[in-house]
């Protein structure tokens, strides 16, 4: 449907979200158009002219009425543009662009150019809430061609934007270059915020104002991504967003390869965000009419903070990406800690018996259950070798789950499918199936080297090491899979163009879990990295959970979580209770109850009231956890600026809510000096407060019977009593 706007004389191709209908648009004439990519709030609008380049003309917080945006240029008297490219929707190189390119190709006939133009555009609701466009480009000289492809979530204000590639020249053409996104936003300046980390400390924030030139956030790891550095990061527009004010964008890759972020400020103080694989040893030949299809940049924006754009995400995580995002999950005891390589099955017997008798749901398995000729009785061994260890398990699998079903709890397993120790059976069967150098010595991460994952044969194998794992225990209820190596000494001895390497290793990988859910829909599957390496959106379509780090000390875990909670729901995250640090027991829980709540501890050991209180906080949780999983939630004190941490949860109904409070400060006289202000309630309703998993013997302060307004919550607040005796404080809120 093509409207004229009267303004301008400029036509307007609306959105199809108004008509319910598919709209493919040519328009005919040679006059600009603007397409307007509209969510609840915001808005990405694109100008296009037949057979002219696409560019972005706007992005933030939506107009009121669309007909203004093509006058939004106009507005701006910044500097010229030589290349009119500055803007593009997707910025080729080799013909008029002088900055960072989005797309690089050779050409079959080995020129170096590229140009896109606009040919046509279509609109596709797939839902109420949910719509794609699409954006053709093609090359004037060359039969090469790029669709730009963005799917809009209304209510959550989030896209995902991604490409398709496609040439049918005569011969292969070299993609040097293929970003999935290309984005220009205009502000007086910018804030980044972005991560760094390394094992057990992961997700530690950085903010800085980015400069003129380029910022690269980028991974070469291969597999374990996110060791270094993830690819989640944040713009504040201006100036740093907080917690409730300003505008920001949070952005990531869903892919759990090497990808690179180049953050752009151009010479005319706009920023250009291109964002996709890391082309990093990759030159991709593409073949004629072969389609090479970009993983997803996705992106959402609030004018109204941090808290704000992550409810967004989360809600989006919960609905649309994350698996069985609105579904339940399992609470478990994990073994890991407990016992490390050094149990047996009587050992194993015992701890089904404690699983019960803490209250979770099921107990897990971990590294340490296989291999024969090689046992693995410690990590430098054995890895690959998916056979139940006959020493330690003569009764196999089959009798832990059996066990366990006696217990009235259920099983899980930990597996690292993709990696293989040199000692191993694999390893001497099949060394053609592993990474490695065929003229250089081998290079280890954690005595162990990947499989490649780009040979069908390796693919296979790994499907084959779950399929029977579920096929001889159909009772197995969840899976903990880990990938604890680095991909060293990048090479396969199945591909022949070593160049695409890294993209089919991330190709291999994605087909096996689309195997294992095509057989195993449902069955809940933890997204494991040695700690948080591999904690990314396209991976957690295929899994329930994460666990975000090795690192469980409970003050370092807030900080942690913290973090974590800018990007992905409570219910993705998986906490333990374990032995690190020096905090009690109560903190610890509390701690591990803000997402999905486990145990890594020795339960017998556990002092008397320890055991009571853990079985009590279990049963209270349990009766929570909805709010926790489903609600939204509101970091209300930041543990990096104030000595009390304070995170809140409430549901949709705004009639329950949790607040989780702890002392993160522990010089004399800390404490909640102040009331801590509550948010998302109803302000005219009334509330009660209720300290919940208070520790055996102790008291609280805390006067459940009174009652105060949402808006008395909201604007004075409510004091947890946080202080050095009361270091971790839990409150459980009810409508009145
Ligand atoms: C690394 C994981 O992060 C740990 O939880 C544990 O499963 C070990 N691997 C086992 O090797």
């Amino acid at each position: 449907m093509i409207f004229k706007n009267p303004l301008t004389k400029k036509l307007i191709v609306f959105s199809a979200l108004l008509f319910g209908q598919q709209i493919f648009a040519d328009p005919l004439f040679a006059q600009s158009i603007t397409i307007p990519v509209q969510t609840q709030n915001n808005a990405l609008v694109l100008q296009a002219e037949k057979n002219k380049e696409v560019s972005i003309i706007f992005f933030g917080k939506k107009l009121a009425d669309a007909n203004e945006y093509s006058q939004v240029p106009a507005a701006y008297k910044q500097t010229g543009d030589y290349t009119g490219l500055l803007n593009s929707a997707y910025t080729p190189s080799g013909s008029r662009n002088l900055v960072e390119p989005a797309i690089t190709v050779t050409h079959a006939d080995g020129n170096n150019s590229l140009d896109l133009r606009y040919i046509s555009h279509q609109l596709t609701k797939i839902n109420d809430n949910v719509s794609l466009l699409s954006v053709l480009l093609k090359d004037p000289v060359y039969n090469f061609e790029v669709t730009l492809y963005y799917k809009s979530y209304f209510k959550e204000d989030v896209i995902e934007q991604w490409n398709t590639i496609k040439h049918t020249e005569k011969g292969n053409v070299i993609l040097h270059k293929y970003s999935s996104a290309n984005l220009h936003l205009k502000a007086g300046s910018y804030y980044l915020n972005q991560y760094h980390g390394d094992w057990a400390k992961e997700m530690q924030p950085e903010e800085s104002k980015l400069t003129h030139g380029i910022k690269t956030l980028d991974s070469k790891l291969g597999t374990r991504a996110n060791l270094f550095q993830p690819s989640v990061f944040m713009i504040s527009l201006n100036k740093p967003a907080t917690e409730d004010e300003g505008s920001v964008l949070y952005g990531s890759l869903e892919y759990s390869g090497n990808f690179k972020i180049d953050l752009e400020v151009d010479y005319q103080d706009n920023l250009r965000i291109i964002a996709g694989i890391n082309n990093y040893a990759s030159p991709y030949t593409l073949k004629p009419n072969e389609e090479f299809t970009t993983p997803a940049f996705l992106y959402t924006f609030s004018d109204k903070g941090k808290g704000d754009a992550s409810r967004k995400l989360q809600s989006w995580a919960r609905n649309y990406k994350l698996l069985d995002g609105k579904g339940s999950r399992l609470t478990l005891l994990n073994n890991w800690e407990a016992t490390y390589f050094d149990f047996n099955e009587s050992k194993l017997a015992e701890l089904l018996k404690d699983t019960k008798k803490l209250g979770v749901d099921m107990f897990l398995l971990d590294d340490g259950w296989f291999a024969n000729k090689y046992p693995r009785n410690g990590d430098h061994a054995g890895l690959g070798d998916w056979q139940e260890n006959k020493q330690k398990l003569p009764n196999g699998i089959s009798s832990l789950v059996k066990g366990a079903q006696a217990n009235d709890v259920k099983f899980g397993i930990w597996l690292e499918p993709e990696m293989v120790n040199p000692k191993s059976e694999l390893y001497e069967k099949h060394p053609d199936w592993v990474i490695k150098q065929p003229k250089r010595e081998e290079h280890y991460f954690r005595n162990q080297l990947v499989l490649d994952l780009s040979n069908p044969k390796v693919q296979n194998f790994v499907f084959g090491v779950v399929d029977d794992l579920f096929t001889k225990n159909p009772d197995l209820a969840y899976i903990k899979w880990d990938c604890n190596a680095v991909i060293f000494n990048a090479y396969s001895a199945h591909l022949k163009n070593q160049s695409h390497f890294y993209i089919e290793y991330m190709r291999g990988l994605y087909k096996v879990l689309e195997k294992i859910r095509a057989k195993y829909p449902k069955v809940p599957m933890m997204l494991c990295s040695g700690g948080g390496g591999r904690v990314d959106y396209a991976a957690l379509q295929y899994f329930t959970e994460f666990w975000p780090s090795d690192n469980t000390e409970p003050l370092e875990r807030v900080f942690i979580q913290w973090e974590y909670s800018y990007f992905y729901p409570a219910i993705s995250s998986s906490n333990h209770v374990t032995d690190w640090g020096k905090q009690p027991i109560k903190f610890r829980t509390d701690v591990a109850m803000m997402g999905k709540l486990g145990f890594d501890i020795v339960v017998s050991k556990l002092p008397e009231n320890d055991l009571k209180f853990c079985q009590a906080a279990i049963q209270k949780y349990n009766s929570v956890k909805p709010i926790i999983w489903q609600g939204d939630q509101y970091r209300l004190s930041n543990p990096r600026e104030n000595s009390v941490a304070s995170v809140m949860y409430v549901n949709e109904a705004k009639t329950s809510g949790v607040i989780f409070n702890y002392l993160v400060n522990n010089r004399y006289g800390e404490g909640s000096k102040n009331p801590i202000r509550l948010k998302g309630l109803d302000p005219s309703k009334k509330y009660k407060i209720t300290e919940i998993n208070l520790y055996p013997g102790t008291s609280s302060p805390i006067d459940a019977n009174k009652t105060y307004t949402g808006d008395f919550l909201m604007n004075i607040g409510f004091n947890p009593d946080v202080n050095s005796g009361r270091t971790s404080v839990v409150l459980q809120l009810d409508e009145a």
